[in-house]
């Protein structure tokens, strides 16, 4: 429960999901995560009190509870991997296509990204196997990524040949890395089931990916427009990074914050040079 500026990170993605017409959502969490189960619940109390005190912004901000969307859960009991935390969704996907968005992961600002919607049609009318957004990383940073090999480098979405999960940089296909939304069909869950767990014990998401294009089936992969870029939670420079970018952008507070913290790095400048 993370937050970035006033929200949990969770709830952009939410949020995100939401605005891309996304009706279902299983939460795959781990134990001692009930909050997040309590977070997405109404609570008439909270309700009550802001509506008492004339609280309506923050009211809004809870809205999110009451959006129509129907929220399920689920545990995945060990720490096996993304590709083990996708095998817990297969009751709830059944026979039908879903989309799988990282916790970790924010995209665009204020969550505006469009970018499930996209994947969602391109699933749908080239009749794809597996849809991946993809985003440009320096080249010395594939190591934190999946990585993609794209079979061309032009228009709007590319065919995807081969992936490797976490490449050196002499290694990597490319610079194309994994941005933390997919779209599958359910043939992807026995695709995991053959997967071999790593050296951390751990069942990849993107070696099952692999299978598929090993399969011949169609994969793709659509990269991040530069206005939804990809926030990393992940780590904590980056979420810095993040926390700070969006106070800075933050509606109501974020042109004091601006002043603020324009006085704050002037002062440490101060302290730098005098140290
Ligand atoms: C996971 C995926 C990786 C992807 C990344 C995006 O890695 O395995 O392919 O590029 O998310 O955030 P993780 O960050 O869980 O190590």
């Amino acid at each position: 429960m993370l937050p970035v500026a006033r929200k949990p990170i969770v709830q952009y993605v939410v949020e995100e999901l939401a605005a891309n017409g996304i009706k279902q959502v299983l939460f795959v969490t781990g134990r001692n995560k009930s909050s997040i189960e309590n977070h997405f619940d109404l609570d008439p109390e909270l309700e009550r009190v802001l509506t008492g005190a004339n609280k309506h912004d923050l009211l809004e901000e809870i809205g999110i509870q009451d959006s129509g969307i129907h929220y399920l859960y689920t545990r995945q009991r060990m720490q096996r991997g993304l590709g083990d935390a996708i095998l817990c969704g297969e009751n709830f996907a059944g026979e039908e296509p879903f989309v799988v968005a990282l916790g970790d992961s924010i995209l665009g600002l204020n969550a505006e990204s469009r970018t499930v919607a996209r994947m969602m049609d391109l699933f749908e009318s080239r009749g794809a196997s597996c849809v991946i957004a993809v985003e440009e990383v320096p080249n010395e940073e594939t190591m934190h990524y999946g990585v993609i090999e794209p079979a061309d480098l032009n228009g709007e979405s590319m065919r995807v040949v081969n992936l490797v999960e976490k490449p050196k940089p002499s290694q990597a296909p490319s610079n194309l890395a994994i941005a933390g939304r997919y779209i599958f069909s359910p043939l992807i869950f026995d695709l995991i089931r053959g997967v071999q767990p790593d050296h951390r014990g751990e069942i990849q998401l993107t070696d099952a990916i692999q299978r598929l294009c090993e399969e011949g089936r169609r994969v793709l992969a659509v990269k991040l427009p530069a206005a939804e870029k990809r926030y990393d939670i992940g780590n904590f420079p980056s979420y810095f990074e993040t926390f700070v970018e969006f106070a800075l952008a933050d509606p109501l507070y974020g042109a004091a914050f601006r002043e603020r913290l324009g006085k704050m790095l002037a002062a440490s400048d101060v302290r730098t040079a005098g140290a």
